[in-house]
Order: C-alpha cells, then sequence, then structure tokens
C-alpha cells in the first residue's frame, strides 16, 4: 500500500482510469444504454449532460466489465459525491475535483484533503457549489447532501477529538 489513505492501489487506478468512460458517448449510445439497464435518470440529470456519464458509467462497468459495486458506485458519485462515501469513492471524487488541469488552484485543496480527507470533501463541495451558484446552474441534490453530511460529521469528529 502506498500513499496517505489505505485502500488497494490498483483498485484506485483501474477506476481513475475507467471513471470518464461514458463522457464521449453520443445521445443514442446513451439512450441505448440507459434502455439496456433500465437507467433511470432524475430530473438534474435529464437537465445536465455533466452528470449523466457518471451514471451510465457505472452501469456500464458493473455489468460489462465486474466492477465491483464500490468501484461502480465511485463512478456513480465522481461528479456529485453523496453522504457516506466509501474511502475509495472519496479518493475517486477528490481526485478528479483536484486534477492538474482544473481552473483553480488544486493544490491548496490536496494539502487539506491530505490531512483530513472529509474536510477536503467540504472544502471541495464548497468550491463547486460555489461555482454551480455563480453560473446560475443546478446543483444535485447528492452533492447538498454530501456537503451537510459531511459538515456534521466532521463537527462530531472535531468534538470527540477535544
Ligand atoms: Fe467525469
Amino acid at each position: 500500500m502506498h500513499g496517505v489513505y489505505h485502500v488497494e492501489p490498483e483498485k484506485v487506478k483501474i477506476v481513475a482510469i475507467a471513471h470518464d468512460m461514458a463522457k464521449e458517448l453520443t445521445n443514442e449510445e446513451i439512450q441505448q444504454i440507459t434502455d439496456k439497464y433500465n437507467i433511470e435518470l432524475d430530473e438534474i440529470e435529464t437537465r445536465n449532460k455533466d452528470l449523466i456519464h457518471a451514471k451510465i458509467g457505472a452501469y456500464l462497468m458493473k455489468n460489462e466489465y465486474h466492477f465491483t459495486n464500490d468501484m461502480a458506485n465511485a463512478i456513480a458519485y465522481h461528479t456529485t459525491g453523496r453522504a457516506e462515501m466509501s474511502l475509495l469513492e472519496k479518493i475517486i471524487y477528490l481526485a478528479d475535483a483536484t486534477e492538474e488541469t482544473r481552473e483553480y488552484c488544486s493544490h491548496h485543496y490536496v494539502d487539506i484533503i491530505k490531512k483530513d480527507i472529509d474536510q477536503g470533501i467540504v472544502e471541495i463541495q464548497k468550491w463547486v457549489m460555489g461555482r454551480l451558484l455563480e453560473r446560475n446552474k443546478l446543483i444535485h441534490p447528492n452533492s447538498i447532501e454530501c456537503y451537510n453530511y459531511y459538515i456534521e460529521h466532521n463537527k462530531s469528529k472535531n468534538e470527540s477529538n477535544e
């Protein structure tokens, strides 16, 4: 095992490579896959193409590449995050948000994440949701639930450390 958080590096690598597999699909291909696997897109996913690739990718990887539920969930929630994420989900979500081509200073966030991964999630959600608000974009309920969950979770964690 390597790095700051203990998770199988091979598993992280595979999910990281696969996480955007559905991003380049055409609308027609997306339709075929949603029909094939009976995938229900919620209202916000339907209105925001950026979100669809996460859910579609998760179904594809689970059904056609035999990903475990945890690996598929890491893909399904890599764009929005959610409450009570597994370590693998957190790593994929945060790695995607802080990769070097992002428009803001990712090193600031990487430092926070290395110290406290759950605090990193709160800070990234604040940044991402702030950007969505500025641009009059919809916010998916999973992101809000993620923020609410980790704000409270971190508070109780800090209280028990005092
Ligand atoms: Fe993505």
